[in-house]
């Protein structure tokens, strides 16, 4: 696993960006990964900014969403069909037919996600996953002691994670009880993991992730099974980073060819 300390939460943003806009340069219809909450934001901004400029053409890639929330319509602002379109695709210029996201309507859950496992392997698999994390390691909605191996599911949002995510609701007793999320296993199907935290708030999860033993309580820690994960963090996220030294130490003398982390 390859850790990046970014002196501040724009940089996070910054660096995150020009290693998907380079994967989109070599190959136009790329399929990327996309998460949502705020982490990410800075990613899709900048990567809107580059596009502005002219330097990136999204037009032929191709995404898919990570979750979705069970129970709401697609047309609540707080679902991530909503915020996909609204937030990620229309400012990077993303055809609509090109994302898909996890449908939480579904009368039959088992279906609609294998559905999505289908979609995702018949457009090649992801050649980028983009992450963030919750403050208790869940990635995507894989709440802890989520399977290692599990795969796209409907799933219970922890107490947490619903408090968490009250700010996108009228309060935390309208933030749905369910979710589908990809599951750890699908997660780490995508040819590279991008993860990216800011803030304080993240620092215990990240510590865990990236040095602590795998294990399910944080399920972020799956990535160290990845051959291609890269952590962007800034300086207060990688406040509990034991090696801190060493990752700031490698990125300064990163070989040029280095693909493998
Ligand atoms: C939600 C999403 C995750 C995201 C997490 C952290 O639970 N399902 O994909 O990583 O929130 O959100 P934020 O980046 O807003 O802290």
């Amino acid at each position: 696993m390859e850790v990046i300390i970014a002196e501040t939460p724009t940089d996070v943003g910054r660096i995150a960006a020009q290693i998907i806009a380079s994967i989109v340069s070599a190959k136009p219809a790329a399929v990327l990964g996309f998460a949502t909450g705020s982490s990410p934001s800075g990613i899709y901004s900048d990567l809107a900014d580059i596009r502005q400029s002219g330097d990136l053409d999204l037009s032929n890639a191709r995404g898919f969403a990570l979750d979705e929330y069970v129970g709401i319509p697609t047309s609540h602002p707080a679902s991530y069909a909503a915020v996909v379109q609204r937030d990620i695709a229309a400012p990077l210029g993303m055809r609509q037919g090109n994302i898909t996201v996890p449908d939480g309507r579904r009368a039959d859950h088992d279906k609609g996600c294998r559905d999505f496992e289908e979609a995702m392997s018949l457009a090649g698999g992801i050649d980028i996953q983009i992450l963030g994390i919750g403050t208790n390691g869940h990635i995507g909605f894989n709440e802890p002691t989520s399977s290692l191996a599990s795969r796209t599911r409907i799933k219970t949002l922890t107490v947490q994670t619903r408090t968490d995510n009250a700010r996108f609701f009228a309060g935390a007793d309208e933030v749905p009880t369910h979710c589908i999320t990809q599951g750890l296993g699908t997660i780490l199907e995508a040819k590279r993991l991008l993860l990216v935290a800011q803030g304080g708030q993240k620092a215990r999860a990240i510590a865990a992730a990236g040095e602590g033993p795998v294990s399910s309580m944080w399920p972020a820690s799956v990535l160290q099974l990845h051959p291609c994960a890269t952590v962007i963090v800034d300086e207060d996220a990688a406040r509990h980073l034991e090696l801190a030294d060493y990752y700031r130490h490698a990125f300064q003398n990163k070989p040029t060819q280095a693909v493998s982390t």
